[in-house]
Order: C-alpha cells, then sequence, then structure tokens
C-alpha cells in the first residue's frame, strides 16, 4: 500500500524510490512549461540519453491525442514524458504506446487498484469503472530512411485530484487514483513505480506484453464505432495485429484494421 503523503516531486525524492535501469536516472522536475513533451523533445536534441524524463506540476500547453488539449490542476496530477531512443521503424511506434498501457495498468495494479475494474481502452486509455484515469500520447521524430530517431512518450495521470471538484461533465467522465484507492498518494512513489513497470514493458516489446494487453483490455469483444481520418466504422472489435492495430469485424462482414484512430464503445 501506498502511505497517505502526498509528498513534493523532486529529482530526489524520485530517486529515493527509484530501482530502474535507464527510465528516469535522469530527470528534470518543472513548477511549469508548455508541455512536459516539448522539453523531452528540446532535451533530445541537446544529446539527452535514454530513458530521460521531464515532469511538471502545471502545463500552459498540454496536449492531447488528436491535437485535443490536456488540463490539469496545478500540483495534484502526474504530468511525465519519456524520451526513448529505440531501435525502431516508424511503423513499430504505436505499439510502445500499447507497451505504456500495460506498463502503467502493471504499476497500478501493484498499488492496489482493482484488475476487474482499471482497464485499458484501445489504443492507450487507461479507464476505471469506464472513467478516465490516464492518458497516454506518443510523438517521434524520423531519422535516416524510416527509422526512429527518439520517442517521446507522454503521460497525464489523475493522482490526488478530487474529481467532484471539476465542472460537469468532467466529474462524471474522469476518476482519480485517489478516488479508487480512497486516499492520497506519494507522487515521486508513484512515478518510481511507474517507471519501474514502463521500463520492463518496452524492453518486453509488444508481442512479450501482448497478453497483458489482451488482459486488462475493455474494447476486445465489444462493438464499437472508429472515428478515423477519412472514414467512420462500426461493428465487433475482434482481434488484435502483431503491431497493436485493432481489427473490427464490420456489420457487412468485412474486416477493417484500425491503426490510428478513436473508438467509442457501444452498448
Ligand atoms: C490523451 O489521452 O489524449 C493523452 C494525454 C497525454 C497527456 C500527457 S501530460 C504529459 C505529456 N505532456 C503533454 O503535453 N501531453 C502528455
Amino acid at each position: 500500500m501506498i502511505p497517505a503523503a502526498p509528498e513534493d516531486l523532486t529529482p530526489a525524492r524520485v530517486a529515493q524510490f527509484l530501482n530502474t535501469r535507464t527510465l528516469g536516472k535522469s530527470i528534470r522536475c518543472l513548477e511549469e512549461t508548455t508541455s512536459t513533451s516539448d522539453e523531452v523533445h528540446r532535451d533530445a536534441l541537446n544529446g539527452a540519453p535514454h530513458g530521460h524524463v521531464v515532469t511538471a506540476e502545471s502545463q500552459t500547453a498540454g496536449r492531447g491525442r488528436k491535437g485535443r488539449r490536456w488540463l490539469a490542476p496545478r500540483g495534484v496530477n502526474l504530468s511525465f514524458s519519456i524520451l526513448l531512443r529505440p531501435n525502431l521503424a516508424a511503423e513499430q511506434v504505436p505499439s510502445l504506446t500499447l507497451c505504456a498501457a500495460v506498463g502503467c495498468r502493471e504499476a497500478l495494479l501493484e498499488l492496489g487498484a482493482d484488475s476487474g475494474a482499471l482497464r485499458i481502452k484501445w489504443p492507450n486509455d487507461l479507464n476505471h469503472q469506464g472513467r478516465k484515469l490516464a492518458g497516454i500520447l506518443s510523438e517521434m521524430t524520423l531519422g535516416k530512411g524510416r527509422s526512429v530517431n527518439h520517442a517521446v512518450i507522454g503521460i497525464g495521470m489523475n493522482v490526488n485530484l478530487d474529481t467532484a471538484l471539476l465542472p460537469p461533465p468532467l466529474n462524471e467522465e474522469a476518476v482519480s487514483l485517489r478516488n479508487i484507492l480512497g486516499h492520497e498518494v506519494d507522487r515521486a512513489l508513484l512515478l518510481a513505480r511507474l517507471l519501474f513497470h514502463l521500463e520492463n514493458a518496452f524492453e518486453a516489446g509488444f508481442s512479450r506484453v501482448e497478453e497483458k494487453y489482451r488482459e486488462g483490455s475493455s474494447t476486445l469483444g465489444q462493438r464499437v464505432r472508429a472515428m478515423m481520418e477519412n472514414e467512420t466504422i462500426e461493428g465487433l472489435a475482434e482481434d488484435l495485429t502483431p503491431r497493436g492495430a485493432l481489427l473490427i469485424r464490420r456489420d457487412d462482414g468485412g474486416l477493417t484494421e484500425v491503426q490510428a484512430g478513436d473508438v467509442v464503445h457501444l452498448r
């Protein structure tokens, strides 16, 4: 169990709890920035190592998937980004985000979240009883050919937020770790445990965490609507490809592979 102590998020406090090989060994904890992912992209250009992390108490231009904004009140949540220098082709990067979802879920289960309630909505939202607990955004810059120069995995998690204070409809749509566990959480300890499980998931790769992803998925087996760039389809979320794309059995019997997009679960 995590002690109920909302302490400062500082490099020294994170280091106290950290037992990773590389993730978070290099870390900057900021009071405010535009986006922690902007900071990590900049640090990457200046030679920051694989596993470098930036956190912020407040982001003035936090971003989510599909160009959406990511808003979080100052000081109560976790907003952080991780630099990965993977040896990957661009097509493989989406599967990193799925690994990130597995890593976050493993850390949260270890800290006492209920496995039946804490589910991954494809591709990488972490929901608790259908309410959003965390979101993950992966970005990359390409090098020569289609190889990835570096990838930045940005994670926003509702931690000690009292969601009852959010305006509707957010108070109904969001949930925090404090809501789930019934007490506040030390964010430095939480970050260290997240980094530990994220490192394991990234190193394993999607093929070796796929089973855990499937176990935690709330999307597989559901009727869904998928909104892609050029079309919207409905059908049964039947399976995943080896790279983590979603296979949807359309009502006309055909199969569509959704590599990127938003899904809505239908009843
Ligand atoms: C989503 O669910 O749409 C993804 C949200 C990702 C938010 C995090 S917070 C830390 C990092 N910095 C950002 O600007 N975005 C990500």
